[in-house]
C-alpha cells in the first residue's frame, strides 16, 4: 500500500513506480529465462522511462524497439547493440540508417518491400544488415481486438502464402543476412495454451524453411504474456516459470539455435500505479454517483482505447461503501476509469490509486486538451 504520507506533497496526477516489485520482477523473468538459456528483449513500448531502462539494464536483458526512437533510447540507456531488436510495420528509412549504424542485432522485417528498402540501404551504406523474417502464423491470440496481430488479415507480419515469393527474392538481397524468424501474435494474452498452438506452428514453420535449405539460428516468439489486472494484489509476478516452460516444452531447439522473446507488459505493469486526487463528487439524474479525478484518459487512455478495467483503490479510506463510476475530466465520454464500482466513501482531495498502470500507460500519454505529460516518482526516492 503507498503512504498517503509520503505522497500527499507531491501534486497530482503521477505515476508511482515501485522498485522493488520491479526489481522481484525482473529477477523472475530472468532466472526464468536462464533456466533454460532463453534470452529476453525488453518491449520498450510497454514504458520507457528512462529509471525503469537502467532497472531492466542491470539485469541484462536486451531491448526490443518498434520505432527509431525507441532504438536511439535504447542505445542511450547503455544497451549494448548486439542485444537490441527491431521491429514494426512502418520503419521509416532514417530510422532503417540509424539501426544499421549502430550494428543492432535484428531487424524483425515485416514485407518483401521492407526488406528490399533495408537491403538498398545498407548497400548505400556499404554495411550488412541482420534480419528475421517477422511471418504472421495466423493464430487467434484470445485477446482484445486492438492488441491482436497474429490472425492472417491484420497488418503485422509476412503472410504464410508469401513466404515462398520472399525466399526466392532473399538471395539476391546482398546486404542482408537472414538469420531467422520472428512472431508477436499479440498482448494481454493469459490461455497460456495460445503459446502451445504458436510454439507447434513456429516448429512446421521452422521445418519447412529447413526443408528448403534454409537453416534458422535465431527465432524471436514475441511477447505477449498477460497479468493480473482484476486482482494485481494476488499476482504481482507473472508465472515466467510456466510461461517458459511452454516454450522449452513444445520447441525442441536444434544445436545452435537460439530463443529469444520480447515481454513488456508482463515486465513492468504491476510495477506501476498512477496516483490521482478526486476533485468532484455528483449525481446524475438516473442516480449514478460520478468521482471526478485529476487524472483521465491523457495520463492512462488503456480503459478509453481497450475497455480496460484497472483495480482503484481510495487511499484516503474513509467509512461506508459506495458504488461509483470513476471518470476524468477529458472532453470525451470515453474517459472513464471505472464503471459501478464498490469504493469507500469517497470526499474532494482523496487519493485514489489505479493500478496495473505500469505497462502501456504512461508511455501512451498525450497532451491532448493541452494537459501536461504525467512525472514519475520512485518508490525508493521518496
Ligand atoms: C513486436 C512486438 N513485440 C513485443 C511486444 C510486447 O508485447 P507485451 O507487452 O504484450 O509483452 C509488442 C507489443 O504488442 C510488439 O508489438
Amino acid at each position: 500500500m503507498i503512504d498517503i504520507e509520503k505522497i500527499g506533497h507531491i501534486p497530482t496526477p503521477f505515476y508511482y513506480y515501485d522498485i522493488e516489485l520491479l526489481r522481484r520482477t525482473l529477477k523472475a523473468v530472468s532466472d526464468g529465462a536462464s533456466a533454460h538459456g532463453f534470452h529476453v528483449h525488453y518491449a520498450l513500448k510497454a514504458n520507457f522511462d528512462p529509471r525503469i531502462l537502467q532497472e531492466v539494464k542491470s539485469f541484462g536483458l536486451g531491448t526490443d524497439c518498434v520505432s527509431g526512437g525507441e532504438v536511439r533510447a535504447s542505445v542511450e540507456a547503455g544497451f549494448d547493440p548486439s542485444q537490441i531488436v527491431f521491429a514494426g510495420v512502418g520503419k521509416r528509412d532514417d530510422e532503417i540508417e540509424y539501426a544499421i549504424d549502430k550494428g543492432i542485432l535484428a531487424f524483425n522485417c515485416e514485407s518483401l518491400e521492407e526488406l528490399e528498402v533495408i537491403n538498398a540501404i545498407a548497400a548505400r551504406m556499404r554495411r550488412h544488415a541482420t534480419v528475421a523474417l517477422r511471418i504472421n502464423p495466423d493464430i487467434d491470440p484470445q485477446t482484445h481486438r486492438n492488441i491482436s496481430t497474429g490472425h492472417a488479415d491484420s497488418k503485422f507480419g509476412i503472410a504464410y502464402t508469401e513466404i515462398e515469393s520472399v525466399i526466392e527474392r532473399i538471395g539476391s538481397l546482398e546486404h542482408l543476412s537472414i538469420v531467422g524468424l520472428h512472431f508477436h501474435i499479440g498482448s494481454q494474452i493469459v490461455n497460456l495454451k495460445v503459446y502451445e498452438y504458436l510454439c507447434k506452428r513456429v516448429v512446421t514453420i521452422i521445418e519447412w524453411f529447413e526443408s528448403h535449405g534454409i537453416g534458422i539460428s535465431y527465432i524471436n516468439v514475441g511477447g505477449g504474456l498477460g497479468v493480473n489486472y482484476e486482482s494485481p494484489r494476488t499476482e504481482p509476478v507473472p508465472d515466467f516459470a510456466a510461461y517458459f516452460r511452454i516454450f522449452a516444452d513444445n520447441l525442441p531447439l536444434r544445436p545452435g539455435q537460439k530463443l529469444h522473446f520480447e515481454l513488456g507488459r508482463s515486465i513492468v505493469c504491476q510495477c506501476g500505479t498512477l496516483i490521482t486526487k478526486v476533485l468532484y463528487n455528483k449525481k446524475t439524474a438516473s442516480g449514478k454517483n460520478y468521482v471526478l479525478v485529476d487524472a483521465s484518459m491523457t495520463e492512462l487512455i488503456r480503459p478509453a482505447l481497450y475497455g480496460a478495467r484497472h483495480h482503484i483503490e481510495n487511499l484516503s479510506g474513509h467509512d461506508g461503501e459506495q458504488t461509483y463510476s470513476v471518470a476524468g475530466g477529458v472532453c470525451e465520454s470515453s474517459d472513464i476509469f471505472a464503471t459501478d464500482i464498490k469504493l469507500p466513501a469517497t470526499r474532494r482531495g482523496d487519493y485514489l490509486a489505479i493500478l496495473s498502470a505500469g505497462a502501456y500507460g504512461q508511455s501512451m500519454a498525450s497532451c491532448y486538451n493541452m494537459r501536461p505529460l504525467p512525472r514519475s516518482i520512485y518508490s525508493d526516492n521518496l
